[in-house]
């Protein structure tokens, strides 16, 4: 065992009262495996990380590394950061080297180990250059190389390959996987946050799901499949469907929950529309990696929209699959007019926050955005006007409210009525 967490909890203090990220997470990274830790996006993945990095303490609950508490960040461990996290003034070649610095290394080991280490995940001849020259594939390859320069135990990516364009993620993590696979790297075992299901099937051993809010590791599933890897063999686009299908089940189940209630899913009326008629165009019924593919979108993008869908009554998860319900069909292949009647109907009869918000400016005629969130201060403030951002969004497009930027007073409008 390299790795260890046991009922890690942590909160962050913001608005009224704190705001639990974790809670009682455990698990376990070995020697000779690559962890793969897949979950929603603002799930608490990083949070996780940087605990077990040492980076920041667990408020319960213990990090053990090679069988000794974690009290900070230690030598036998390195990250590797989604935005780079490089210094603009230094070269790659000190960019790289910096990583030694703290260990005490001298200087003329640093520069040597830092060169091998850059000819190593192929920058070679760019050790002068500024990381404002490099594209951002060869930023990321400085990343990887001040990480692997302090020849980490475990070595800890925090969703590495997602900001490069796909063709440059392929790239480095093929590059990387053959460094792993052939034995070149002193690194015994990796953690790999992504929101790539695909990613993780074609690196990890095992992938685990942090779900729930609080969020814990709440599924743990094993890819045993050989390498290389082909994302077009069955059992690899099996994998693919069982992942999906376990994430968005989640999905569901966190809705129950009193607080997520008031979290309604970033999705704009537009973004939701175009997703329900492709769905419609397969005959109401489709695989959900499949139409991630078709419409270009991340798991992170896609779930939203569904859990929107599934919210209005207007589609449901299965297995796998999502399927439009009769409403949701009559959604997607309505004229504009009745759209707009439906998707008010369906707000008003599935949306506890937009019946309220409807009740109270029949009332009133206007109320101001500061009163709507106040119903939300149970969520952190950002979360809060996101949410009311999501409910003017979608209570305008349904011709349920109207609002005012200048005054930020939210009125009342009649509610259209479904002709049909
Ligand atoms: N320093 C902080 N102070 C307050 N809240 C924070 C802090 N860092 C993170 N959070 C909140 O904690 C939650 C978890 O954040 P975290 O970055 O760990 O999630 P994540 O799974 O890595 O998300 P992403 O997929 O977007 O990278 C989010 O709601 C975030 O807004
Ligand atoms: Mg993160």
């Amino acid at each position: 065992m390299l790795l260890e967490a046991k009922g890690v909890a942590k909160a962050y203090q913001t608005g009224e009262r704190p705001f639990k990220v974790l809670e009682g997470v455990d698990l376990e990274v070995r020697e000779g495996e690559i962890v793969a830790l897949l979950g929603r996006s603002g799930g608490g993945k990083s949070t996780l990380l940087r605990i077990l990095a040492g980076l920041i303490p667990p408020d319960a609950g213990e990090v053990r590394f090679r069988g000794r508490p974690l009290r900070g960040p230690v030598e036998g461990m390195a990250m590797v950061f989604q935005t780079f996290a490089l210094f603009p003034w230094l070269s790659v070649l000190e960019n790289v080297a910096l990583g030694l610095e703290a260990q005490g290394v001298p200087r003329e080991e640093r520069l040597r180990r830092a060169r091998e280490a850059i000819a190593l995940i192929g920058l070679k001849g760019f050790e002068e250059a500024l990381p404002k020259e490099l594209s951002g594939g060869m930023k990321q390859r400085v990343g990887f190389a001040r990480a692997l320069v302090v020849e980490p135990l475990v070595l800890l990516l925090d969703e590495p390959f997602s900001a490069l364009d796909p063709l440059t993620a392929e790239g480095l993590r093929g590059d990387f996987l053959d460094l792993w696979l052939a034995g070149r790297l002193s690194t015994r075992a990796v953690l790999l946050v992504t929101h790539n299901i695909e990613e993780a099937v074609a690196l990890a051993d095992r992938a685990l799901i942090l779900q729930g809010s609080p969020a814990r590791i709440g599924r743990e599933i094993p890819i045993p499949l050989p390498q290389p890897r082909n994302p077009r063999d069955p059992a690899f686009r099996a994998l693919v469907e069982e992942i999906y299908q376990i994430l968005t089940e989640r999905e569901v189940v966190e809705r129950h929950l009193e607080e997520e209630l008031l979290r309604l899913p970033d999705a704009s009326v537009e973004r939701l529309m175009s997703l329900a008629e492709a769905v419609a165009a397969h005959g109401g019924r489709t695989d959900l990696p499949l139409l991630a593919e078709e419409e270009g979108l991340e798991v992170d993008d896609l779930f939203p929209l569904l859990e929107a869908l599934e919210l209005l009554d207007f589609a449901r998860m299965e297995r796998g699959d999502v399927e439009l319900t009769p409403a949701g069909r009559a959604w997607a292949t309505a004229n504009p007019k009745e759209r707009q009647a439906i998707f008010a109907e369906h707000l008003l009869r599935r949306v506890p926050l937009l019946s309220r918000l409807h009740r109270e400016l029949t009332e009133r005629q206007e109320i101001p955005e500061e009163r709507v969130l106040e119903w939300l201060r149970e969520l952190p403030l950002p979360e809060a006007r996101r949410v009311l951002g999501v409910i003017r969004e979608w209570g305008r497009f349904a011709g349920l409210l109207g609002y005012d930027e200048r005054s930020r007073m939210l009125y009342a409008q009649n509610p259209p009525t479904q002709g049909v």
